[in-house]
């Protein structure tokens, strides 16, 4: 595993559509532990392809020791509104409050090729929404309000 680069807001792969996977092989499973690693190493709890400038549609988030792992993920469902306060790895120090889904059910293919689905509420429908927004281009900076600076020591 290698420690990757993080793509920062002003380059332009992130507002960039991600592709499918056609395949999963050696190589897109280097590229999910590289990005486990990068996400780990910067404290995270959710990381994007497009985030290590791979325009793949794959994710990975990791909310509360639940590790998901997802690969051309589909949005299946959501519900309901919830509105917090977050921010991005791609761009640091600065927090939103952004209107997500207050439930969210996703469906995609993980590393053996095999269909999963999960359910998210609170903070994992949060992150979920989050970080598949970043396979379309998106990302929380175009949701928010109040967008704004926040040092380390502040938080
Ligand atoms: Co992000």
């Amino acid at each position: 595993m290698a420690l990757r680069n993080i793509v920062l807001e002003n380059d332009g792969i992130l507002r960039k559509k991600a592709r499918e996977v056609s395949e999963i092989n050696d190589k897109i499973c280097m590229i999910l532990d590289d990005m486990l690693e990068t996400m780990i190493e910067k404290n995270g709890v959710g990381i994007a392809a497009p985030q290590v400038g791979i325009l793949k549609r794959m994710f990975i988030v990791k909310v509360e020791d639940q590790l998901i792992e997802l690969i051309n993920p589909e949005i299946i469902e959501i519900e309901g509104i919830q509105l917090e306060e977050e921010g991005c790895l791609s761009i640091p120090g600065f927090y939103g409050t952004v209107e997500r889904p207050a439930y969210i059910k996703i469906r995609g293919l993980n590393r053996n090729g095999e269909e999963v689905t999960y359910e998210g509420t609170d903070i994992l429908a949060i992150v979920l929404n989050h970080e598949y927004d970043h396979l379309d281009g998106i990302l929380f900076t175009d949701k928010a309000s109040n967008v704004r600076e926040i040092s380390q020591d502040d938080r």
